[in-house]
């Protein structure tokens, strides 16, 4: 069994013995798994190529670990239970046994569809169980599985399916989101028209079941494994074969595909899942996050299901038909454990009270938040409303690249503080330094977070463009990986991620790109130049405030205004719309022509007193213009 830590002295424990002796400890949490072959050896790694291999010639199929392995015990028991849309609609559950053998009859059905180990597949669907039944079979047989957050456009996803060359699309024809109903195959179909030449089948699951235009390459996912048997041979896989990619935004304008490989992301997801949340058996898990995002992979697909929980998906959203969906359901299933995201905090806090008070919380245990920093007002709230003052919050700070939670409270095990992640999990070794790489010793300290020996579900390579991988993560700082965030260390030694110290905004928990949006922003055919910032925002936590120069001057801006988020929304998806445009005659350069963002983001946050020497700028007279035009 994986270790679960139960207390205090357990946890400093572990933790220094994680620290003394990584390779016996995690050899010590893999050995809980099925393997069919056993690894040759633990770890091998140089952060400077960058090259890690954990559980190096060890041979499994993670889905026998999800699956397989609990039949005889734990068969009949829920693993995926379904809460629609409508809350008028079933419920839908899916056993151990029921779940292990859709997902055969799907991996059989993939095999028929000419999808072979190694071959990736697209994901461009809603939450529906199907989903992660898509996702397992890919697993069974060794394909590769990209899911892109069905919210994005048909040309951000043309972009990522181009880019993995998947050879199949799986989608479903309609995605009911509160009263919307967003014709998700007619996206794919528009994609598929932008290029997708690798896409030999476009499997549609039958979902809403309204009306779809139907091509030559298009399948019915059910009629695809009607006549499939409900069971198929798991792939042997190496240790770090990939498992999947997931697209993320960096610093740059493309979108790149962060690859988790096979083992060491099992034991490291199964392991955090179960000591983050404290899951014991018979619990009911919820997660709220989408499996579009990286949350959704490790903490409703894999983690869960390595545990032998009971994970609850949920195809809506927080507000429909009411602001009190969450806590409905809540109340509804029983739910123990309940993790999800602070701009939907904050989005339910705004509506009031009335919506979470009136449901019986009783059985929660552990409350989570993920995605951007958790500000006091909306951590006092959840621990008021929805803790009840009785239950731990976890707030766990991790990314799509370190595949699984870094840095959380232990719930009932070690304090909770607002606005504070708090403390590594065993195995992860953080290090705060300055921006010269000087490390940054003892506490009470702030400084950019880096991590300095490997953890087993960490980034392996970056699809298609390993340099890429190496630049962004391993090359600021010699022999660390480097997150890309900047955190204080308080007296105590608790971690708190104070946000993004590079061009990337977190908006809604959204990770996006400035570079990415100012490229969407300026296919306007009125766009000279663009640059984007974040400024904080009382729901979003970011938003993005967009200065804008034309080429010709603009008579009618709401007209304008419109156009560019149309634009953006095109290209990248409604996500990513900016909230407020300023048109400019120029934006502040230094004398390389480097944008000064600096000066943006202090205007975008309505402070203009203090915009630090000016007198270096090619151009310090648009500075003036800038803050007379702020829109803030
Ligand atoms: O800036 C940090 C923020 O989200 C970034 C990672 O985004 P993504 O890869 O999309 O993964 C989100 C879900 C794991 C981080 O670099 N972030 C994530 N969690 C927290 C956070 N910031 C503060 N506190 C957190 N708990």
């Amino acid at each position: 069994m994986t270790q679960q830590i139960t207390n205090l002295a357990e946890y400093k424990e572990t933790y220094q013995r994680s620290i003394d002796n990584p390779e016996a400890f995690w050899e010590e949490q893999a050995e809980s798994f099925s393997w069919s072959k056993k690894w040759d050896k633990v770890l091998e790694w140089d952060f400077r190529k960058p090259d890690v291999k954990w559980f190096a010639g060890g041979k499994l199929n993670i889905t026998e670990n999800c699956l397989d392995r609990h039949l005889s015990s734990r068969g009949d028991q829920v693993a995926i239970l379904w809460e629609p849309n409508d809350p008028d609609n079933d419920v839908q559950s899916y056993t151990y046994k029921e779940l292990h053998a859709a997902v055969c009859k799907m991996a059989n059905a993939l095999k028929a569809n000419n999808i072979k180990k190694g071959d990736r597949v697209c994901f461009y669907m809603p939450m529906v169980p199907e989903l992660a039944i898509g996702v397992l079979a890919c697993a069974r047989i060794g394909a590769i599985h990209s899911v892109v957050f069905a919210g994005f456009s048909a040309s951000a996803l043309a972009d990522r399916i181009k880019d993995a060359s998947c050879n199949m699309v799986i989608c479903s024809d309609y995605n009911a989101r509160g009263t919307k109903n967003i014709p998700v195959k007619a996206i794919v179909d528009e994609a598929i028209s932008m290029g997708c030449d690798s896409v030999e089948t476009v499997l549609v699951h039958r979902n809403t079941g309204d009306d779809v235009v139907w091509n030559d390459i298009d399948k019915w996912w059910h009629e695809e494994i009607y006549d499939q048997s409900p069971s198929c041979p798991a792939e042997v896989m190496d240790s770090e074969d990939m498992l999947f990619i997931l697209y993320t935004s960096g610093s740059t304008g493309k979108p790149k595909g962060v690859v988790h490989s096979c083992g060491g992301y099992m034991v490291y997801t199964c392991y955090t899942f179960k000591n983050v949340f404290q899951y014991s058996d018979g619990d009911i898990y919820w997660c709220t996050a989408d499996i579009g995002w990286i949350t959704g992979h490790s903490y409703i697909v894999y983690g869960p299901l390595l545990a032998g929980a009971t994970t609850v998906m949920f195809e809506g959203v927080p507000t429909y038909p009411d602001a009190g969906r969450f806590w409905e359901v809540c109340d509804k299933h029983k739910i123990n454990q309940f993790y999800t995201a602070p701009t939907a905090i904050r989005a339910l806090m705004a509506r009031g009270n009335q919506y979470v008070d009136k449901y019986d919380l009783s059985t929660l245990k552990v409350i989570g938040s993920v995605g951007e920093p958790i500000n006091e007002e909306a951590w006092n709230w959840y621990n008021e409303h929805v803790g009840k003052f009785k239950i731990p919050i976890v707030d766990t700070w991790w990314q799509t690249e370190t595949g699984g939670i870094m840095i959380t409270p232990l719930p009932g095990i070690t304090d909770t503080k607002p606005c504070y992640a708090s403390y590594p999990m065993p195995g992860v070794q953080l290090i705060l330094v300055d921006s010269e790489g000087n490390i940054v010793e003892g506490n009470d300290k702030e400084g950019l977070l880096c991590i300095t020996f490997p953890w087993p579900s960490m980034i392996r390579t970056t699809y298609g463009d390993h340099e890429r991988c190496r630049q962004t993560y391993f090359s600021s700082f010699d022999n660390m990986y480097f997150t890309g965030d900047g955190a204080r260390r308080d007296k105590d030694g608790r971690y708190r991620i104070i946000g993004r110290v590079d061009d990337v905004i977190n908006v809604s928990g959204h990770r996006m790109g400035t570079a990415e949006v100012e490229n969407a922003i300026n296919e306007h055919e009125n766009v000279v130049e663009s640059a984007v910032v974040g400024y904080p925002h009382d729901i979003k936590g970011q938003g993005i405030y967009a200065y804008v120069i034309t080429q010709n001057p603009v008579s009618d801006e709401e007209k304008f205004q419109k156009e560019v988020r149309d634009v953006v929304t095109k290209v990248i998806g409604p996500i990513a719309k900016p909230d407020i445009i300023q048109i400019t005659s120029g934006l502040p350069k230094t004398r390389s022509g480097k944008i000064m963002r600096r000066i943006l983001r202090k205007v975008a946050s309505g402070d203009v007193s203090n915009l630090g020497d000016t007198s270096t700028l090619l151009n310090p007279e648009i500075v003036e213009e800038i803050k007379n035009g702020a829109k803030v």
